[in-house]
C-alpha cells in the first residue's frame, strides 16, 4: 500500500501514479493526463469549492460530522468559556496563547488604535438615515484604505501589523458611527477605559450620561459572541479576502470584499434574516404550517443548514446558553418560543434529517442582538466586527504562504464555436433564413 492513487485514462489505456498528501491529491497532478499533446490536460470540475481545498492552513479547523472546531487547536467551548474576544485575536493571528504581559500589551494596542479620522464621519453622514449599516460598514472600510496608502506595502511586517491593529480596533468605532447615523444621534467616540466590548456598548448606547457603564452580563455575553464569530476557516467570506488579496492589494481594501462576501443572506446576513423569519410566523402555533412551506421549497429554514457542519453547530449549542444569560437582564424575547419549535420539529422531521440541517451560528444570535436592544440591520455588521481577525488572519497566512500566487481559477468553455462577426444590417435576416 501507498499514499498514491492510480489513474487509467480509458481514453489512451495510460495509467498515472498520483501522490496522496495531506488527504487531498494536487488538481495540477491531473494536467499530465492528456489524450495528445494537443490536449490542455485534464481539468477538476468544482462549482463552489464542494469538495476542493484552495490552501493549506493552520488557523482553524472543523469537523462537521462530529460538530469540532478549533482554534489553533484549542476547542471552541473552552474559549468562549474562559478566554476573551482580544485574546482569542492574539491566538488566531500569532498562533499561540499571550503570556499576561503580551496579552496586556496587545489590548493596549488595539485600544489606542480606536479612534477614526473625523473625516469619516463626513462620509458617514452622506448616507441616507435609513442606509443599511452593513453598507456603510463594507464602503467606510474600503474608504479607510484612503488614509492609510503604506498600507500597499504588503511585505513589510510592521506596517501589515499596524493595518491589522487598525481595522480590529476600528471595526467597532464605524460600526457604532454607522448605527448612530441610522438612528440620528451623535457619534459617541471610544472611551478607552472600556474593554473592548464594553466600549462597543459605550459608542452604540451612551446617551446623556458623563460616563457610559456596560452591563456586565451583556458586556460578556457580547465579547463570548465575538469569540465565537471570530474564525471558521475557509467560509465565503474568508474565501473572497484569501482571492481579492491574492492580487496583493492592501488589507483594507481587501476586508472590504470580505465584508461584501459576509452581507449575502446565505452568509452572515442568514442572522437578519433569522429574525425576518420569525417575525414572520408570527406566533409558535404558525411553526407548522412554516414547515410545510420549507418542505415544499417555497422557503428556507433561516439559520439551518451548513456547508460544512452535518451535525449541531457547536456555536449555536453555546449561543443558546448565552441566550438564557441575556434574557435574565434584558427579559425574554418571545420569539425564542418560535425558535424552539422550529428546532424541535426541525430535529425529527426527516426532511431535515435527511439533508442533516441543524441549527447553525445564525439561529439563535439574532434574538440575544434584538434582546440587547440592536435593529435587525446591525445583525451582520455584529458578525463583522469579531470576524475581522478571522479574515485578518487567514489573509496574513495567505500572504506568506510560498505556494499561493494571483488566485486565477480555470473554467469549462461550453459556449459558441468560432463564428464571423455579422454586420447590422444582416442581423436578424439571418436568422430568419435559418428559421424559413
Ligand atoms: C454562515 O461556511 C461557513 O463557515 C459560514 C459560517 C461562518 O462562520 O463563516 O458558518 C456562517 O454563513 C452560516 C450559514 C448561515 N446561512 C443560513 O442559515 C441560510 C440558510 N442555510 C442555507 O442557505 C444553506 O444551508 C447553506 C447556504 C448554509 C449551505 O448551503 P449548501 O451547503 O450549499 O447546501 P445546499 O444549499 O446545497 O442544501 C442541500 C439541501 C438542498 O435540498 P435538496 O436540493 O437536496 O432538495 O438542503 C436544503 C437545500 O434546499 N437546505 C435547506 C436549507 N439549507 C439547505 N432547506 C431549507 N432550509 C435551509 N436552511
Amino acid at each position: 500500500m501507498s499514499d498514491t492513487l492510480t489513474i487509467t485514462d480509458n481514453r489512451t489505456g495510460r495509467t498515472y501514479e498520483l501522490p496522496i498528501e495531506n488527504g487531498a491529491i494536487r488538481a495540477r497532478d491531473l494536467k499530465q493526463i492528456r489524450v495528445d499533446d494537443e490536449d490542455f490536460g485534464l481539468v477538476s470540475y468544482d462549482p463552489a469549492f464542494m469538495n476542493t481545498a484552495s490552501c493549506t492552513s493552520r488557523i482553524t479547523y472543523i469537523d462537521g460530522d462530529r460538530g469540532i472546531l478549533w482554534y489553533r487547536g484549542y476547542p471552541i467551548e473552552q474559549v468562549a468559556e474562559n478566554s476573551s474576544h482580544l485574546e482569542v485575536a492574539y491566538l488566531l493571528l500569532n498562533g499561540e496563547l499571550p503570556t499576561r504581559d503580551q496579552l496586556a500589551a496587545w489590548v493596549n494596542e488595539i485600544t489606542v488604535h480606536t479612534f477614526v479620522h473625523e473625516n469619516v464621519k463626513k462620509f458617514i453622514d452622506g448616507f441616507h438615515y435609513d442606509a443599511h449599516p452593513m453598507s456603510i460598514v463594507l464602503s467606510t472600510v474600503g474608504a479607510l484604505s484612503t488614509f492609510y496608502p503604506a498600507a500597499r506595502n504588503i511585505a513589510d511586517p510592521a506596517t501589515t501589523h499596524l493595518q491589522i491593529v487598525r481595522l480590529i480596533a476600528k471595526m467597532p468605532t464605524l460600526a457604532a458611527f454607522a448605527y448612530r447615523h441610522s438612528v440620528g444621534m451623535p457619534y459617541v467616540y471610544p472611551d478607552n477605559n472600556l474593554s473592548y466590548a464594553g466600549n462597543f456598548l459605550n459608542m452604540l448606547f451612551r446617551i446623556s450620561e458623563v460616563r457610559y457603564s456596560p452591563n456586565p452580563i451583556l458586556e460578556r455575553a457580547l465579547d463570548a459572541l465575538f469569540i465565537l464569530h471570530a474564525d471558521h476557516e475557509q467560509n465565503c467570506s474568508t474565501n473572497a479576502i484569501r482571492a481579492v488579496g491574492s492580487s496583493r492589494v492592501d488589507p483594507l481594501s481587501a476586508m472590504s470584499a470580505a465584508i461584501a462576501a459576509l452581507y449575502g443572506p446565505l452568509h452572515g446576513g442568514a442572522n437578519e434574516e433569522v429574525l425576518r423569519m420569525l417575525e414572520g410566523i408570527g406566533r409558535k402555533e404558525n411553526v407548522p404550517e412554516f414547515i410545510k412551506k420549507v418542505k415544499a421549497g417555497e422557503a428556507k429554514l433561516m439559520g439551518f443548514g451548513h456547508r460544512v457542519y452535518k451535525s449541531y453547530d457547536p456555536r449555536a449549542r453555546f449561543i443558546k446558553g448565552i441566550a438564557d444569560q441575556v434574557f435574565e437582564v434584558t427579559g425574554r424575547n418571545p420569539l425564542l418560543d418560535i425558535a424552539l419549535e422550529l428546532e424541535r420539529i426541525a430535529l425529527q422531521e426527516d426532511y431535515f434529517v435527511s439533508r442533516k440541517l441543524y441549527p447553525n451560528v445564525d439561529f439563535y444570535s439574532g434574538l440575544i442582538y434584538q434582546a440587547m436592544g440592536f435593529p435587525k440591520t446591525m445583525f451582520p455588521v455584529l458578525f463583522a466586527i469579531p470576524r475581522t481577525v478571522g479574515w485578518l488572519s487567514q489573509w496574513k497566512e495567505m500572504v506568506g504562504d510560498p505556494e499561493q500566487k494571483i488566485a486565477r481559477p480555470r473554467q469549462l468553455y461550453l459556449g459558441a464555436a468560432k463564428r464571423d462577426y455579422v454586420p447590422i444590417a444582416e442581423r436578424g435576416v439571418r436568422e430568419l433564413v435559418n428559421q424559413s
